[in-house]
């Protein structure tokens, strides 16, 4: 049996600036999912899944494309707990040379679902790696980094940036331009999130900031502000001034919001994190909901946003500067 976990991340910049070519900068954060992973004496699949939106399932199934795995939840949520693990485990198959092993698989996450925490990166990167080393081969970090953005290209219908999957891989800082990832120099970033318990619809955000952008000369220059703030801030990072980082984040903020994907209760939790005197706040992700990130050494922003209407949950999460890393073996 062997336990591997890997970070989820948030944005600090540069998400929707991203999908046209600017960079962007996502940062691992002290959240984890953890699968575990034991091989079987039969070639099935059986997954149990605990997360903070999900309350627990299980499935199991075999490899026949008929047979359809007997579980009493909705087809979506199905979808969306398996597919990455479905995918991880051919990665990890594929990775040993050992196309009919099967696994016992248990997923427990406590980063919220499709909320902009990258959740499915970290379960697919976690999967492939505890799901490799069982069949006793152990890949470099950069081999489970490419091998999970290939899983999620699978799952997400060939939509996938590599910005979530080398993030939670690698920890960290990340700068992400195209197909180009690399690590960065970050300072200590006292993280605190603010989930209002709900997701957007990825696709449809990022379609409409492409309608803006083709409509709208000053849409596509806000896009590339984004891209501007984001090469400032990474000046701004290496010489860790974390105050004026904050700033930036009000900034990319306010152009995210300028391109219609921040949402009414992403707004109420940014002011008020700025309120209770947060260095920065920002949507991270995609937005229409989900979370926000803000900057803040203190209590205040956390406390805050408990009392803060269309706040769901919030929490502290420093930056994680360790990846995908072993629990138990
Ligand atoms: C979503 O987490 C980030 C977006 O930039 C989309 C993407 O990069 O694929 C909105």
């Amino acid at each position: 049996m062997v336990v591997s976990s890997a970070p989820g991340k948030v944005y600090l910049f540069g998400e929707h600036a991203v999908v046209y070519g600017e960079p962007a900068v996502p940062c691992a954060i002290e959240r984890r999912a953890r699968v575990t992973v034991e091989e079987r004496d039969d070639d099935r699949i059986r997954v149990h899944a605990e997360d903070l939106s999900i309350n627990g399932f299980t499935v199991e199934y075999g490899d026949g494309a008929d047979e359809a795995p007997d579980v009493d939840v909705a087809e979506s949520l199905v979808q969306a707990g398996i597919g990455y693990i479905d995918a991880a485990v051919e990665q990890a198959r594929d990775a040993a040379d050992a196309p009919d092993a099967g696994f016992d698989v248990t997923v427990e996450s406590e980063i919220p679902l499709g909320a902009g925490l990258g959740s499915s990166a970290a379960v697919t990167v976690a999967g492939i790696d505890a799901g490799t080393r069982e069949l006793g081969v152990e890949l470099p970090t950069e081999e489970v980094a490419e091998r999970a953005y290939r899983a999620e290209l699978e799952v997400q219908d060939g939509e996938a940036s590599r910005a979530d999957t080398f993030c939670s891989a690698t920890g960290g800082a990340v700068r992400v331009e195209g197909d180009d990832c690399r690590a960065i120099e970050a300072p200590e970033l006292p993280f605190v999130i603010g989930f209002d318990g709900g997701a957007g619809d990825t696709g449809q955000l990022v379609a409409g900031v492409r309608a803006l952008r083709e409509e709208y000369g000053f849409a596509a220059d806000t896009v590339e502000s984004i891209g501007d703030i984001v090469r400032f801030g990474e000046e701004v990072l290496a010489e860790g001034d974390v105050a004026e980082l904050g700033q930036l984040m009000d900034f990319n903020h306010g152009l995210l919001e300028a391109l219609g994907v921040s949402s009414r209760s992403l707004d109420q939790m940014v002011w008020a994190a700025r309120d209770a005197g947060a260095l920065g706040a920002k949507l991270t992700g995609a937005g229409g909901g989900g979370c926000i990130v803000a900057l803040d050494p203190t209590e205040a922003t956390r406390t805050a946003l408990e009392y803060t209407q269309g706040c769901e949950t919030a929490f502290r999460a420093g930056l994680d500067t360790d990846g995908v890393r072993v629990e138990a073996e």
